[in-house]
């Protein structure tokens, strides 16, 4: 997924224009973006459109409400009986998870938004039916009484993404909140990139295909790995492990990131 659209679960005319817009997966939320009066509407609505509408092969997501709410537990009824919907996100992620997995049959992709919840990060990955994890910086500052920004830091981003791949799950960045801000969303795609993370959640159309470019490999990459996979062939049958291709070393394991990429992607 390189990228995870939030819509709020009651807003009708964002839930309808959902459908035409490119993201890999949809988070129809009904937790922070539905006002406590709404939630029992949301489900409704959300329950109808869900069955009226064409969703095509992207991966459809419901984020309930924190576990230690009642209405975590209408939505978990409700989400049980939705087969359209393949995967619960759970915010405030501490526990539960595979009960939650077990009780309503969808995958688990839990956010690490709490300090215990960030201290527990591998617990969380490795349940049965995890099959993604974020987190998200605005309730983790809440919880360390700390500031979205800083807290959206090297040390937080690492931990998750490290845990993540320790277990064979993907592992998406934060939210991205200044939608002016296309240069500086960009530069945070690239920089969770980089740290292995496959792609990234949004909150608006214009986000999404910025995501979906910087997490598919560009022609650069690919050529790179054309090119490193002929070289380093052509090389190694002459006994010759280390090369230097365009001014840098390139040696096994470069090759092996070269076949990955082409094995995925080329
Ligand atoms: N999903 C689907 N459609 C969306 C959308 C979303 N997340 N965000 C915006 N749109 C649509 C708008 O309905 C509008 O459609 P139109 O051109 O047909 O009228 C168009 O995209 C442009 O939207 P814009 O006017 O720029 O958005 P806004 O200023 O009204 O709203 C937000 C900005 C951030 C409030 C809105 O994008 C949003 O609600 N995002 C999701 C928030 C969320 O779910 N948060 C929970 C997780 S952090
Ligand atoms: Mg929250």
């Amino acid at each position: 997924m390189r990228s995870q659209l939030y819509v709020p679960g009651n807003n009708e005319k964002m839930v309808r224009k959902s459908v035409g817009i490119q993201a890999d997966s949809v988070v129809f939320d009904l937790e922070d973006a539905v006002p406590q009066q709404d939630k029992e509407n949301a489900r409704k609505l959300l329950g109808s459109l869900l069955e009226e509408l064409d969703w095509g092969k992207r991966r459809l997501c419901v984020r309930v409400n924190p576990t230690y709410t009642m209405d975590y537990y209408r939505d978990v009824l409700w989400v049980s009986e939705q087969d359209k919907v393949g995967c619960v996100v759970v915010p405030e992620a501490e526990d539960g998870l595979l009960s939650l997995y077990r009780t309503t049959g969808k995958d688990v992709e839990p956010l690490v938004e709490t300090a215990r919840g960030l201290m527990k990060v591998e617990d969380l990955v490795r349940q049965e039916g995890v099959f993604a994890v974020s987190f998200g910086s605005a309730d983790l500052a809440l919880s360390m009484g700390g500031e979205a920004s800083t807290l959206a830091n090297q040390y937080v981003r690492t931990a998750v993404v490290v845990a993540a791949r320790a277990y064979g799950v993907e592992a998406l960045d934060r939210v991205f909140f200044d939608l002016k801000d296309v240069e500086g969303f960009e530069a945070e795609c690239r920089w969770a990139k980089g740290l292995g993370y496959s792609g990234k959640q949004v909150i608006h159309p214009s986000q999404v295909e910025v995501a979906n470019q910087v997490f598919s490999p560009s022609k650069d990459e690919l050529e790179w790995a054309r090119k490193v996979v002929e070289l380093y062939e052509a090389h190694a049958k002459q006994g010759r492990g280390a090369l230097r291709i365009d001014d840098k070393l390139v040696d096994a394991v470069h090759y092996r990131m070269a076949k990955r990429l082409l094995e995925s992607y080329g």
